[in-house]
């Protein structure tokens, strides 16, 4: 058994998508987040950009004392994934998780990836489905606007600029016949009912969060690493800016009020080496 929290870090609220499977599967375990709102977008920065930002995130979150850490930006887990692999907990990121459940969902192997433009110049996603599945053909499509529409909340499937983004984006995939849609930034879970509308019901769509939070669960269940049972667990909220505009949508997305936990942090503050 082990009651440390686990740590969860994202650009912004894509990480959500990972808290809201934590918070399903394991409703027992505290989690502290951190969601990097003064920095996002991280899709359209260098490599050194992001890999800077994703240390200082792991840096702060292991400061909180957390027994595993998931990067649930699939833009840090695509370009940054070195970082995670020398910290002094374990870790993981969303890529391999994601890679293994688009393989299983897809009949015809014709798998779309869609991702921040770091994420697909990376070909990450691409590399794990093949790896998995040599035969496979993916169909790639960087997404650079979802992320803002995203943090501003426009996520309805009756926002018209939403629906024509996310259409323009969208169709030379549908086009290819893919059945599969791996959606490889956490943020774009948020948009599953306006990109199911597009790509309608024959296209099964992998939450890159559920995938990871899945492979978290059984990692810690297979190490004795689980908190104990009988009490709910807590959730902790680090922003670096603006947590009011965070918690409103992130109450909305998670069900749940969560004013009173959200704080904010200054990311730039936290230094030192890592590996
Ligand atoms: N949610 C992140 C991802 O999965 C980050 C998006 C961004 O900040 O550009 O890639």
């Amino acid at each position: 058994m082990d009651d440390r929290p686990i740590g969860v870090f994202d650009s912004g609220l894509g990480g959500l998508t990972v808290v809201r499977q934590l918070m399903r599967q394991l409703p027992c375990e505290d989690i502290i987040y951190f969601g990097d709102t003064g920095r996002v977008p991280y899709g359209t920065r260098s490599p050194e950009t992001i890999e800077k930002y994703a240390a200082q995130d792991c840096r702060f979150l292991i400061g909180k004392g957390v027994k595993f850490i998931i990067a649930a930006c699939g833009t840090v887990s695509s370009v940054a994934a070195h970082v995670l692999s020398c910290l002094p907990v374990p870790a993981v990121g969303v890529v391999e998780p994601a890679a293994l459940a688009a393989v299983k969902a897809s009949g015809s192997k014709r798998i779309g990836v869609a991702g921040t433009s770091a994420t697909i110049n990376s070909g990450s996603f691409k590399a794990a489905i093949e790896k998995l599945e040599p035969g496979a053909k993916v169909f790639q499509q960087a997404c650079p606007l979802f992320v803002p529409l995203v943090e501003n909340g426009w996520i309805d499937t009756d926002d018209e600029i939403t629906r024509l983004t996310a259409e323009r984006y969208l169709q030379p995939m549908k086009e290819e016949g893919i059945d599969t849609l791996l959606l490889g930034c956490t943020h774009y879970p948020l948009l599953a009912p306006v990109i199911g509308g597009i790509l309608g019901p024959n296209v099964a769509l992998i939450d890159s969060g559920q995938a990871t939070a899945s492979y978290c669960a059984e990692y810690l269940k297979s190490r004795d690493m689980l908190a104990p049972g009988g009490k709910k667990g807590e959730l902790k909220f680090y922003v670096s800016d603006r947590p009011g505009d965070f918690s409103k949508v992130a109450s909305m997305f998670l069900g749940q009020e969560i004013d009173d936990s959200v704080c904010k942090v200054d990311i730039e503050q936290i230094t030192g080496s890592i590996c």
